[in-house]
């Protein structure tokens, strides 16, 4: 079989993973997917890094075994964690996390150099955000906040939602009362999958002003220039590409969330269960 025609993987802790599947569908419509959510083990944002990155490696050798032609590591978090390991290890296929495209999109997006970041506990901890904007521009000033109540407000689906609105008030109240250097930051970066969710909340809250960067949509752009670059894109026109959707818990619930997360229907009997990492 041609490299070509593989399909690409997507892995994430559960369901958030799918608001990076939509971008990566809307701008390569020609690809197949394999999409990986590892429901038995999410939350990822309040583990240990071991636990995350063993959990991620666990990921990859799965989707590696069915054969993609590339990794898509959606989840914030397990992308945090595991950017150093990848980018020190020789591969065969190319790993693709959220994390460089997101923080090369806020990085370019600020004009007052001012960012503040968005993710889990662990993504935060890990100070990857910080480290990867300022490898691109060391004058930026960033502040990072985690928000988890986030993950769990667009999980309920509470999206246009007042609660979500103070919830989000409260998690930037520091940043937008004290100013930086003067100013207040002019670009918010979306570090978790489930933020794009609740994006009509941020801006609802939000300056008009203030950038809005959803790691997601950076990196399917990412995703399409290195497949572009290494002559790995799908060529099939003719058949509808197929998605499979393989979780390692829980099929009802991953079916049920993704109709929030995707506004489509995941019947969960075409949601395969297996287990990972044993
Ligand atoms: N997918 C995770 C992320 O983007 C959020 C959910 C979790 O903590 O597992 O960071």
């Amino acid at each position: 079989m041609h490299l070509n025609s593989l399909p690409i993987g997507v892995f994430d802790s559960g369901v958030g993973g799918l608001t990076v599947l939509k971008q990566l569908k809307k701008i390569l419509p020609n690809e197949s997917f394999i999409y990986v959510g590892d429901l038995a083990r999410l939350p990822y944002g309040k583990k240990s890094n071991e636990a995350i990155l063993e959990y991620t490696k666990n990921a990859c050798n799965f989707l590696i075994s069915e054969g993609v032609k590339c990794i898509v590591i959606a989840c914030n978090t397990a992308a945090s964690i595991s950017l150093h390991f990848f980018e020190s290890q020789k591969l065969d296929i190319p790993i693709i996390g959220v994390v460089k495209p997101g923080a090369e999109t806020a990085a370019v997006s600020t004009v007052n150099k001012n960012v503040t970041v968005l993710a889990t506990e662990a993504t935060i901890r890990s100070g990857i955000y910080v480290e990867q904007i300022l490898k691109i521009d060391p004058l930026i000033n960033i502040q990072s906040i985690s928000c988890p109540l986030l993950v769990s407000l667009a999980e309920e689906g509470w999206a246009n939602d007042y609660i979500t609105q103070e919830t989000i008030k409260r998690y930037l109240e520091p940043v937008l009362s004290s100013k930086i250097n003067s100013k207040t930051p002019d670009c918010i970066l979306l570090g978790c999958t489930h933020f794009p969710i609740l994006l009509e909340d941020f801006h609802t809250i939000l300056p008009s002003s203030m950038k809005i960067v959803c790691s997601a949509e950076s990196t399917a752009q990412s995703v399409k220039s290195i497949l572009k670059k290494m002559n790995l894109q799908s060529s099939e026109t003719k058949n509808v590409p197929s998605n499979r959707f393989i979780v390692t818990d829980n099929e009802i619930r991953f079916s049920k969330i993704a109709k929030i997360f995707i506004n489509k229907t995941i019947k969960s009997h075409d949601i395969k269960r297996i287990k990972l990492g044993t």
